[in-house]
């Protein structure tokens, strides 16, 4: 494919993008339950306009673009003071949880580098329901993660075993509020209180939960402390483009001082170009995610959030208890927000899964790991809240409709595959390829139907899962032939 020799007129370009789209997953009906946090058209239109009013400034420098400056500032300053923050609380913009993990995770790398002479590889130590961003951080910064279990009935981090899991390379302790699978806050004071024992440094990923639950809290919901008033927090994550509804690019990491957050930064005077000075991984970016962060958060306000928090518990707490009264499911651990997680020993969630898509829902697999079975998952947004009713029925009637259903011959094939070669990095790239055929993946499409693929996923060891997921991707971002007209 190549850019068309003459433009295209502004039409039958944007009918084309139309027409794109219409695979896409259906998250505007409120079916979805994931992926998507949608406040509704009225707060939608506010993050447009404010998104396409910044849309082309660039914050890579804040002193020629001191609006950027002026509304990071006072993003962060809204969300310290949301989450405990005091008079030394510094932080930053970012675009997404992932790079908050990223940056506090390199700042626990530097702080420690400067504080340890004699520092071997840096180590984190995180709880195996930790978010994978996590995992890519230590990837990219060349540091190592020591994965601890959590209690296999609540879900939360076992602080003894992360205690066992500290070594002379420990530069931090993760504890998350809340854990995306579960929906549960781990521990968060014993977790600071051993961290600052031990003179190590502790981050809550707040991504998911930090907005939302000082709401539920005041709600009258039980919400353990987590923030940054609790002593030996250091560093917390809290994504706006989750529960504050910013649109996509928007999360903030915020530091106890700006000494440690000083490790964030990145300066190079050591280049022909521009004095270059970066408070985050991205150089040039636009102040649109920012500007509709802003001006969500002012739309909005907190009576506007605690209304919508005040859906979400209710919503919440009508699932968790309907689930609970459906015959062979049962909800996984005492969700502290919105997020529900249900498994089930009678029946194979996976089918269950593809019965109500094929509904018109979208409900999210979640695969065995450690402790946690192999589950669904439920992220509750305000557009999925005159659903619940509704997902209740379907899903009474698609458990009595899956008992009985009968796993599908690819497990067996890949099984008895398993056992001859159980080194994942053995297995070259046509085997994967003819492997991701039978399971009916080729041309990077997905079979309607995915019960069997999650089924070989959920067998499979995390190191063969990887290599597979690996291939797939690969194929997927293929561009298009060289004489495809666009
Ligand atoms: C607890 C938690 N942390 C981190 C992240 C990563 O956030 P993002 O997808 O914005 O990078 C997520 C995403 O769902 C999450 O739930």
């Amino acid at each position: 494919m190549k850019i068309p020799a003459k433009g295209k007129n502004r039409d039958d370009l944007f009918s084309t993008l139309t027409d794109y789209r219409k695979g896409d997953n259906s998250w505007q009906d409120g079916r979805t339950w994931a992926y998507v946090f949608d406040p509704g058209e009225d707060v939608a239109s506010v993050i447009k306009q404010a998104y396409t009013m910044f849309l082309s400034d660039n914050a890579l420098d804040p002193t020629e673009f001191r609006s950027a400056l002026r509304l990071e500032n006072e993003v962060v300053a809204m969300c310290a003071s949301h989450l405990g923050g005091g008079p030394k609380t510094v932080g930053n913009f970012t675009s997404g949880g992932t790079e908050s993990i990223i940056l506090a995770v390199k700042t626990a790398r530097d702080h420690a580098r400067k504080h340890k002479p004699n520092l071997g590889v840096p180590e984190i130590v995180v709880p195996s329901t930790a978010h994978a961003a996590f995992h890519k951080a230590v990837h990219y910064l060349g540091m190592k993660a020591v994965v601890t279990p959590v209690d296999h009935t609540t879900f939360k981090a076992d602080v003894a075993a992360m205690r066992e899991a500290i070594t002379d390379n420990t530069v931090m302790l993760v504890a998350s509020a809340v854990s995306y699978p579960h929906g549960v806050v781990d521990p968060v004071e014993e977790i600071a209180a051993l961290a600052a024992e031990r003179g190590i440094l502790c981050h809550v990923d707040g991504c998911m939960g930090g907005f939302v639950l000082p709401y539920f809290r005041r709600l009258g919901a039980d919400v353990p402390a987590f923030d940054l008033s609790v002593p030996g927090v250091t560093s917390i994550s809290m994504d706006l483009h989750k529960f504050a509804y910013a649109a996509k690019g928007a999360s903030v990491v915020l530091y106890r001082d700006s000494e440690l957050r000083k490790h964030q930064f990145f300066t190079c005077a050591s280049w022909a170009g521009y004095t270059m000075i970066n408070a985050t991984v991205q150089s040039s970016k636009s102040v649109g995610p920012l500007a509709a962060a802003w001006a969500v958060l002012n739309y909005v306000g907190d009576e506007g959030y605690l209304e919508f928090a005040r859906q979400l518990l209710d919503a919440t707490r009508k699932i968790v208890g309907g689930i609970r009264e459906i015959d062979g499911l049962r909800v996984l651990g005492e969700p502290d927000m919105n997020l529900v997680a249900f498994a089930s020993d009678e029946i194979n969630v996976f089918h269950l899964i593809d019965e109500m898509n094929s509904r018109g829902w979208y409900i999210q697999p979640q695969l065995g790991h450690a402790d946690s079975p192999p589950n669904v998952h439920l992220t509750i947004a305000p557009s999925n809240t005159r659903w619940v009713e509704a997902l209740l029925k379907d899903l009474r009637e698609c458990v009595d409709k899956v008992r009985g259903a009968k796993t599908g011959p690819l497990v067996a094939m890949a099984q008895q595959a398993l056992a001859a070669i159980p080194d994942p990095n053995a297995i070259d790239g046509s085997m994967l390829k003819q492997l991701l055929a039978m399971a009916g993946i080729s041309g990077g499409g997905l079979p309607e139907r995915k019960a069997d693929i999650n089924e070989l996923l959920n067998l499979l060891p995390p190191a063969f899962k990887e290599r597979l997921l690996l291939e797939f991707m690969s194929d997927l971002f293929t561009p298009p032939s060289e004489g495809q007209a666009s």
